[in-house]
């Protein structure tokens, strides 16, 4: 069972989902694979009550503030993205972090929120090309991986990780199957230290970062890799299909 997840990131409109979800015929794909897709907030109310969208599709949210309400011009809360259907949060994803500036902090608050509000949280975390130039690989995802883990203080309930390189993302450059292998070995290494051997094997670790459906099989048969997640070959239904089927096997 691999998880194979969408996230749609500023594209997307209402119209453009509803569309979408009537093209996408997911069959055996389905049973065989976990799959989510991350629209933007506006067009989630549109996603949950398309009348096409086959029910094993999961929703999630690609963003949320940790506090349930407040005077906070723009954001959307754990609570609200749970009241219009999102399963799932994705949190930390390296543009909130490098374009929004957000920190490690806000990221362990963003996780707790949505942890708490009953939605799945899938931490994402990567490191940038001068880092990796720099030999600085561990040492980053190690950071942001404790940072989230740790806000959750051994009440964890589920939760995903997404390992995607920052170098990776929007590019075209993918990690070497090798090269994600060995940084979810160091993921995984890391769960089981902090959470015990149980949870460390039972939390899928995803990669990210310009995967498409002819990379696909090739990363989700790679050692210690659950599921992926994809951005720009997501918004295509036979792509993001595509990439389902590869999955599962
Ligand atoms: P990409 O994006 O597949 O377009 O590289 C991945 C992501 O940002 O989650």
């Amino acid at each position: 069972m691999a998880v194979i997840a969408g996230n749609w990131k500023m594209y997307m409109g209402p119209a453009e989902t509803r569309a979408f979800f009537a093209a996408l015929q997911v069959g055996a794909a389905a049973d065989r694979n976990e799959l989510i897709i991350f629209p933007p907030t506006v067009s989630l109310g549109a996603a949950v009550s398309s009348p096409d969208r086959d029910p094993r599709v999961q929703l999630g949210v690609q963003n949320v503030h940790w506090e349930s309400t407040g005077a906070f011009t723009g954001e959307t809360s754990a609570i609200m993205a749970a009241e219009v259907g999102a399963k799932f949060a994705l949190v930390g994803h390296s543009e909130r972090r490098h374009v929004f500036a957000e920190t490690d902090e806000e990221v362990a608050l963003k996780v707790v929120a949505a942890r708490d509000h009953g939605l799945v949280p899938v931490v994402c975390v990567g490191e940038t090309l001068d880092e990796r130039r720099a030999d600085r690989v561990e040492e980053v995802i190690l950071r942001q991986l404790r940072a989230a883990v740790s806000a959750l203080a051994g009440g964890q309930g589920r939760f995903l990780i997404a390992y995607e390189p920052v170098w990776a993302i929007g590019t075209g450059e993918t990690a070497t199957p090798d090269d994600a292998s060995s940084a979810h070995q160091t993921l995984r290494a890391e769960l089981e230290a902090s959470l015990g051997i149980a949870a460390a094997l039972r939390t899928p670790i995803l990669y990210g970062g310009s995967v498409k459906p002819s990379n696909a099989a090739e990363l989700l048969s790679a050692p210690e890799v659950d599921g992926v997640l994809v951005g720009g070959a997501s918004l295509d239904p036979d792509s993001f299909l595509g990439i389902a089927l590869a999955g599962g096997g």
